[in-house]
């Protein structure tokens, strides 16, 4: 079984309008609701490949019921931990020719929570792949990914971090099977900028010297590079299209490499960059035909 973790999920409050002006009203033209989270969104892009996972994190309050059922009608199994007290984020999304965004702080998530995920994650067996993606809420330290996989290290596990800054420094150690920065979060990690693909290897093999076995770094348009445990580099273009909203490309990449690992490193990269480029090229997040479509273009 696949299972993702999202620590703070949320309900994206997407809205139109011609034109915002501070300090006064405006109008939306038009307005949609999604819901998400990065485990949640690779859990759901799983689900179009035909892959079941279970999604676990943290839900509170009414929002938090809005999320489960949302979840639940994109096919997703999840096993969610209600919050005692407090709501699931809701982000605010405002497209007015140029996006702002007001993000929710989210509830609190106290050590009594904590251990119960960690109850859940005690039912994982050899051979499950374990999938912490995105960012943590503030109330909690960066450690947190890190006592995640320490307390999963003596199973037969694979594990994958999408993660940036201290949170997946720290997990390195723990020999994590796959890590999947984007080109910003690894020059990030190393103060530098990373705008080629040479670059992107030379310090993804720096990031496997620090413990992770197998690195793939995202270049939004300009395609992706793997450095394999063995040392192979791979790289890859992106597919044709025209792109609509990118939000989640990494997210669909991550489940498109997991989907596709059992028919080897070459497939699952072509299958990663199907999933990242169907969302590019979606509203919303990557649905089967269209990867399908771009799958063609790759093969
Ligand atoms: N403009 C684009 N055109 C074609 N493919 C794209 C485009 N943007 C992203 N992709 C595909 O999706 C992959 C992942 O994109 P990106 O590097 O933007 O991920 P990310 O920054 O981690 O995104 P997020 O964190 O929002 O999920 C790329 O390697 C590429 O294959
Ligand atoms: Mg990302």
């Amino acid at each position: 079984m696949i299972y993702t973790v999202t620590f703070n999920p949320a309900i994206d409050y997407i809205v139109h309008t011609d034109a915002l002006n501070l300090g006064e009203v405006n109008r939306a033209s038009s307005e949609e609701i999604c819901f998400g989270g990065k485990g949640i969104n690779v859990s759901a892009v799983l689900a179009q490949l035909g892959r079941e996972s279970t999604a676990l994190g943290f839900t509170a309050g009414f929002t938090g019921e809005a999320i489960e059922k949302g979840v639940a009608e994109m096919g997703v199994k999840a096993d969610f931990i209600r919050l005692p007290s407090g709501d699931s984020r809701i982000n605010v999304k405002i497209k007015s020719g140029q996006e702002t965004e007001l993000n929710g702080r989210g509830p609190d998530i106290g050590e009594s929570d904590i251990a119960k995920l960690f109850c859940k994650l005690s039912q994982l067996r050899d051979g499950d792949t374990l999938i912490l993606a995105g960012s943590i809420p503030g109330s909690l330290s960066d450690d947190i990914y890190q006592r995640i996989l320490s307390h999963v290290s003596d199973k037969d596990i694979m594990t994958a971090v999408d993660a940036s800054g201290k949170l997946l420094l720290n997990v390195l150690k723990y020999r994590p099977y796959l890590i999947k920065p984007n080109h910003s979060e690894l020059g990030e990690l190393f103060g530098v900028t990373v705008d080629t693909a040479e670059k992107a290897a030379e310090y993804a093999g720096k990031l496997q010297e620090m413990g992770a076995r197998n690195v793939l770094v995202s270049m939004a348009g300009d395609g992706s590079v793997l450095l394999e445990e063995s040392g192979r580099l791979h790289t890859c273009g992106v597919c044709k299209g025209t792109v609509r909203n990118s939000v989640g490309a990494g997210d669909s990449m991550l489940a498109g490499f997991i989907a596709g690992l059992p028919e080897g490193c070459d497939y699952a990269l072509k299958l990663a960059t199907a999933c990242g480029g169907a969302t590019a090229f979606s509203d919303g997040l990557a649905r089967r035909e269209e990867i399908e479509e771009l799958m063609s273009q790759l093969v």
